[in-house]
């Protein structure tokens, strides 16, 4: 029964395998994890390992094999994606791929709008409010997403995730295609919606030090599991695993 101290989001035991019979290929295995209300969660990981699967395994956008999903304590198991997007909003990987290319992206975003809320009365002037604030002339949201530089429909991705205020955001290394000024600018106004809204997130990325800083707290992933999860503190002064230690060295000997 749900309860008013369940965590928003409690991922239990979840595994995800591809294939059948001998060609099987188990890619997520037991996974767990909780995120209270407010919280930032970093997934980091190896390519491959599995961190864009359980964002789409959470989302509802591919059926589990086995495990359970809740939000605010109530199972969600099974869903049909479109029943819960409107507490997760996932700002997938590759974002000109989560644009449909024969539709402007401000098209695009009414149509999350439309979906969501179904008032689509003031969705011009909240686009372009969200679009402005990832930095972008909002006369570009009238462009196709093939008329757009990587950079930009990364940050349209967002504005669209954004533009309908879900508790709760996936975000799929998402500042991986922005330069420098860019990627700070949307990880403070991200901020400053942590702060104003108590914005949940996961937060998957290749960056253990931009981690450190943004999230509360980093799961290390490793061949389809979570080996690792504390603090960054914890993380990055007292990790407990060989595989982490690794990560660690790295980070230090590319500095
Ligand atoms: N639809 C699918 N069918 C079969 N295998 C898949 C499918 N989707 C993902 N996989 C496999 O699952 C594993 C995990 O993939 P995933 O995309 O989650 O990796 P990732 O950790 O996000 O990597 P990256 O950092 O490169 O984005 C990979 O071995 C991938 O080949
Ligand atoms: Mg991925």
């Amino acid at each position: 029964m749900a309860t008013c101290e369940a965590p928003l989001l409690e991922v239990r035991n979840i595994a995800k395998s591809y294939g059948k019979g001998k060609k099987a290929k188990e890619v997520l295995k037991d996974v767990s994890l909780t995120l209270n209300e407010g919280e930032v969660l970093g997934i980091i990981g190896e390519s491959g390992c599995g961190k864009s699967v359980l964002l789409n395994l959470i989302s509802c956008l591919e059926p589990l094999s086995s495990g359970r999903l809740l939000f605010k304590g109530e199972d969600y198991t099974g869903r049909k994606p479109a029943s819960v997007c409107r507490w997760f909003q996932v700002i997938f990987q590759d974002s000109e791929a989560a644009f449909d290319p024969k539709i402007t992206v401000r098209e695009s975003m009414r149509e999350n709008l439309r979906l969501l809320s179904g008032n689509v009365a003031d969705a011009d002037r909240r686009i372009e409010e969200m679009v402005s604030l990832m930095g972008l002339d909002p006369k570009l949201a009238d462009r196709y997403p093939r008329q757009l530089s990587g950079g930009q429909v990364q940050r349209m991705s967002i504005a669209r995730g954004l533009v309908t205020e879900p508790n709760m955001l996936l975000c799929d290394e998402i500042t991986s295609a922005l330069d420098v000024s860019a990627q700070a600018m949307i990880l403070q106004y991200l901020y400053q919606l942590r702060k104003q809204r108590g914005l949940t997130m996961i937060f998957v990325s290749h960056d253990l030090a931009l981690c450190s800083t943004f999230c509360d707290r980093i799961a290390i992933m490793n061949e389809g599991r979570i080996i690792e999860n504390g603090t960054p503190h914890q993380i990055m002064d007292e990790p407990q695993q060989e595989y982490t230690k690794l990560l660690l060295d790295a980070v230090l000997y590319v500095r």
